[in-house]
Parts: C-alpha cells; structure tokens; sequence
C-alpha cells in the first residue's frame, strides 16, 4: 500500500516525504484555498514546487465541471509535470473527461466517489486512481469502510487496473483498516500519518532502554 500526503502545505510534504515513506500527493481547490494559493499563474507555480518536492504522483484538479472546460484544464495541469495526474469529479462530464484523459494516456484520479457504483463507472471510463471519500461518509453514519471493500471485490472481479486511492482519511486506524482491505494507496494528511507511531510501550521500554544503556559504559 503506498502513502500518499493530502495537502498542499509545503512543510508538511517535506517532513512526509523526510520520513522516507512519500510516494506522492493529493490536493483539491479547498486544500490549495488554505494555502492561499489563487489564480492561474499561483496554482501552476504550487504545481511545480510540489513535483519538485516529489518524486511520485500528484493529483491536481480541475476546477471547471463541463466537460469542454475539464479538458482544456486538465491538459494544462497535465502539461506541467509529467507525474501531475489530472483529477476530476465524478459527474456526467467527469466520466467522459476521464474517458478522453485515458484514451490520451493521461493519468486521472476520479474524486468525490461515495459509492460502488461511481467507481465501477471510474474503472470503466480508464481512471488511474478513484478516491473514495471515507470520513466524509462516517461523518454521515454511513460506513464507508464497507464502500472500499466493495470497490474492492468489484475491481478484483474483473481485474480492474484502477487503483484504490483512499481518501478523506481521519485518524490512523483509517489507515489500518484500509492496509487490512488491501487498498492500493492511502492519501492521509500529515497527523494520521504521524500518530501511526505512537505507542506508549515503545515510549516506556526505549526509556529503560536508555536508562539501563547509561550501565553500560
Ligand atoms: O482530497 C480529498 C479528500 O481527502 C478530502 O478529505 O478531510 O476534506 O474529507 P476531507
């Protein structure tokens, strides 16, 4: 299962991607917003600092939703790093957008998928990724560990290549359940990630550790 951060805070992609274990990122319009990153010029700058930060992929999304505009936009964002996947809302226009994307050979991470029906559409339009929104749905006491383990069989059934992209992921047992599922890749922000660590055992024991080291010398 692979790691990806979702953010578009630079520090926060440096201390993932220090940590060894980065292989790429997610954004979306809100994540950029809380950067302060507005207009063309800005977002295609923040583009290349995080593909030079990187070395895996990022998924950049359109802000358009006709399909016209989605793929003048994500032509654009695809054209500025070759590891940018063009990411897009699952909507009508989005379908067929993903269908152009993978006809072209540009990669797309379908977004905004809240149930098995929306990914099966995403595997059948050529997706790279589809991001199913997990918090999102317990946040409406809908369970949406059960959404990833249907996508799961479906696209074990038919040996879809779409990869399971893991999305909107709260705390670190997000995560363990998702491993548990064999979801392809997880997009966490940094705090899950970084709790995965936590264990009082190991603050106790590496504390007689050092304490009992200091004998041995
Ligand atoms: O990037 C999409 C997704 O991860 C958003 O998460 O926490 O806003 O539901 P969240």
């Amino acid at each position: 299962m692979k790691f990806f951060i979702d953010t578009a805070n630079l520090k926060h992609i440096g201390e993932a991607k220090d940590l060894g274990i980065l292989a790429g990122v997610t954004t979306n319009p809100s994540l950029m917003a809380k950067e302060g990153i507005s207009g063309d010029e800005a977002i295609r700058g923040h583009y290349e600092k995080i593909c030079q930060l990187v070395e895996g992929d990022v998924s950049a999304e359109v802000l358009s939703v006709s399909y016209g505009d989605m793929i003048k936009e994500g032509e654009k964002l695809a054209s500025i790093h070759p590891n940018i996947v063009v990411k897009i809302p699952m909507i009508k226009d989005g379908v067929k957008a993903l269908k152009y994307f993978s006809d072209k050979g540009i990669r797309t991470n379908c977004t905004l998928v809240f149930s098995a029906g929306q990914a099966l559409l995403a595997a059948k339009a050529g997706a790279r990724y589809v991001s199913p929104f997990l918090g999102r749905l317990d946040d409406i006491s809908t369970d949406g560990l059960s959404l990833i383990e249907d996508i799961r069989i479906i696209y074990d059934n038919y040996l879809y290549e779409t990869e399971i992209l893991a999305a909107s992921i709260r705390h670190p047992m997000h995560i363990i359940e998702c491993a548990k599922i064999g979801v392809d890749v997880i997009t966490s922000p940094l705090t899950p990630i970084l709790n995965l660590l936590n264990h009082p055992l190991t603050e106790k024991g590496l504390a007689q550790f050092l304490s009992d080291a200091k004998k041995l010398s």
